[in-house]
């Protein structure tokens, strides 16, 4: 998760030689899966036949990145499960490798989730998280997961306001931008803005591609962007100062709680608000159509039913992403 672009674009073409050694002790566990599960799925003997012949049902409404391909093999990388590590394993001995897990991969995913799979050394369990009703869809969780990624990995988006794991993104680039507007001040000003940048770029808060990521409750990035408001707050002797402390600052005045909760960010002092507000106002200039336009269209059934599936899927996802940026306009103001 988080790392962008697809797992799954396995190219078969270069499985040979040394490559192909590689390719099989490559961390990440993938082709080994693959390679079996290619072997299988050919071999009309295979006691996994009937789960195979369940894959039929998967087209592309899906999984998008399989339109075109053959192999129902690369269905794996939507239907696959992972065990998830301990934060201190991972950085040591990598991701734990995927796996199939016929069954658990009929059920669906929201946010709300009442049913989750657990690991254990004996089995794996499909275990209900809350009480389900008679007659009520079983749901399984692929992870906390933004609309946007659900619709790269999975090809669907949850309507507004089901995913309470949806995100939207600020671009760092764009913050710079908000702090470099006409009216922001004169050339020192933007002379200082470029050198607190430069030296956010150093410290490793901030990058061109990055982007500051909101949750519906609190910033995810919180680390990043409350160094990135702070630093392109600061006046230039307190610049210096910082800054000739390396960005170490006294633990005196370091608030201990650094979660950028909705409340913390509420509690912002007056030119952090205004250039994260300037920043939420631009990052919602660069979507073609406004909050109440996508409103509009989700409100009239005729209109939103016209919609290819698609369009209906990207649509769940700007909408999302504009009602969280919009709040954040509230929590600011
Ligand atoms: C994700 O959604 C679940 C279910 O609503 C919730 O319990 C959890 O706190 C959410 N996580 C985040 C990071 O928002
Ligand atoms: C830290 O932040 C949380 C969420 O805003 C708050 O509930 C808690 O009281 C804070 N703790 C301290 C020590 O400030």
């Amino acid at each position: 998760r988080g790392e962008k672009g697809p797992k799954h674009h396995i190219n078969f073409h270069f499985l040979s030689g040394s490559l192909a050694q590689e390719a099989l002790q490559s961390q990440s566990g993938w082709v080994p899966l693959l390679l079996a599960l290619l072997h299988e799925y050919t071999a009309s003997d295979s006691p996994w036949q009937p789960y195979f012949s369940l894959w039929k049902d998967f087209r592309s409404e899906t999984c998008p990145v399989l339109r075109g391909v053959k192999l129902a093999c690369l269905h794996v990388s939507c239907l696959s499960f992972q065990e998830p590590l301990e934060e201190k394993d991972e950085d040591e001995k990598g991701p734990n490798p995927p796996m199939m897990v016929p069954v658990a991969d009929i059920l669906n995913h929201v946010a709300n989730h009442n049913a989750n799979l657990e690991y254990s050394p004996q089995c794996l369990r499909m275990v209900t998280t809350q009480p389900v009703g008679k007659g009520q869809e079983i749901f399984n969780t692929y992870g906390q997961m933004a609309n946007w990624q659900l619709l790269h990995m999975y090809g669907f988006a949850e309507p507004y306001p089901g995913n309470t794991n949806d995100t939207a993104d600020i671009q760092m680039v764009t913050v710079r931008r908000a702090a470099l507007q006409p009216g922001a001040g004169g050339e020192a000003q933007r002379r200082l803005v470029s050198e607190q940048w430069d030296f956010l770029c150093q410290l490793e808060m901030v990058g061109e591609e990055g982007a500051f990521v909101l949750g519906w409750h609190e910033v995810l990035t919180e680390e990043e962007l409350s160094v990135t408001l702070k630093v392109l707050c600061m006046s230039e002797e307190e610049f210096k100062e910082y800054k000739e402390q390396d960005g170490w600052e006294d633990d005196s005045e370091e608030e201990e709680n650094s979660t950028l909760s909705n409340e913390a960010l509420s509690r912002l002092q007056a030119p952090c608000k205004k250039l994260l507000y300037d920043s939420v106002l631009l990052t919602l200039e660069s979507y073609g159509s406004d909050l109440k336009a996508e409103q509009d269209l989700l409100n009239n059934k005729e209109a939103y039913e016209k919609l290819s599936r698609r369009e209906q899927q990207a649509l769940h996802v700007r909408y999302g992403q504009k009602r969280i940026l919009h709040q954040l306009l509230e929590l600011v103001h």
